[in-house]
């Protein structure tokens, strides 16, 4: 018997990145797996490649997030675990003094509102059945201040953090976890793209990292894994990091 064996697991951001490792190893041990997605393409390749469901969802727009569990529950049964993973990186100057309202209200959107939508419409699923795992990415950049200017991710994934928190002490006695996910950096086409406008970023980046390299996506999905399992019954409500020790340098 595997881990995850026959658990349904809904993961938005599931067509790249720290989506798509969860998406492998949730398959590997044993779960349905809904990936959900803007990219239609890469989502619908991804949902293939784990003999899973594709769902096209904006995470931003209710309808499309009670759409996405209500097709996990109809095909698979249950949806006993949510990765609540989608984001979206920094505008390009996302100083408090540069950052505009428009800019500002978009990151807030993706990032912090998307995850408000995705528990508000999984717990009920849940709390019928008397159980389930919550995962909301966060960041470490939510516990810590970072030199690289980022305030609207910051301030998202600080809400994130707020809100697993909150969540996670609220419907504990139903049998729900709530944990909020707090990766370092991670080798994925986000922090590409970040790199991609400011190449020296890579390095500054890198001196903050005690263990002298970037995480790769497949990193973050074991720890992922194991929040989602039985293996972590009495942990919820945490800020669990996986960082390589940045936040304890
Ligand atoms: P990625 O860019 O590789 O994947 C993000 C996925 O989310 C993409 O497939 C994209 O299409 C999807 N997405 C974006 N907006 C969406 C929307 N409105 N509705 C549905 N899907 C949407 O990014 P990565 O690096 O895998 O990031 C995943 C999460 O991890 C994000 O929340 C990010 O903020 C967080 N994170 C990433 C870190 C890193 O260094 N890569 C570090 C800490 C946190």
């Amino acid at each position: 018997m595997q881990r995850l064996q026959d658990r349904v697991a809904v993961i938005t951001g599931g067509a790249s990145g720290i989506g798509l490792a969860t998406a492998r190893r949730f398959a590997q041990e044993g779960a349905k797996v809904v990936v959900a997605d803007l990219d239609e393409t890469a989502g619908k390749a991804a949902a293939d490649e784990v003999g899973g469901l594709f769902v096209r969802a904006d995470v931003t727009r209710e309808d499309d997030v009670t759409a996405m569990y209500a097709a996990a529950k109809e095909t698979y049964g249950s949806v006993d675990i949510a990765f609540n993973n989608a984001g979206i990186s920094p505008p390009d100057d996302d100083s408090i003094l540069e950052t505009g309202l428009d800019a500002w209200r978009r990151v807030q959107e993706v990032n912090l509102t998307s995850v408000y939508l995705c528990c508000k419409h999984v717990i009920p699923y849940m709390r019928t059945q008397g159980k389930g795992s919550i995962i909301n990415t966060a960041s470490f950049v939510a516990r810590m201040g970072a030199a690289t200017s980022q305030i609207s991710y910051t301030a998202s994934k600080g809400g994130v953090l707020a809100m697993s928190r909150e969540l996670g002490v609220q419907f504990a006695r139903e049998g729900i976890r709530v944990n909020a996910l707090c990766p370092g950096p991670v080798n994925t086409p986000l922090l590409q793209e970040l790199f991609a406008k400011d190449p020296e970023r890579a390095a500054r980046r890198l001196v903050h990292v005690p263990v002298g390299r970037f995480a790769e996506a497949t990193e973050i999905a074991a720890a992922v894994a194991f929040l989602a399992s039985d293996d972590a019954s009495f942990i919820t409500a945490s800020e669990f990091l996986v960082d390589g020790g940045i936040s304890g340098a």
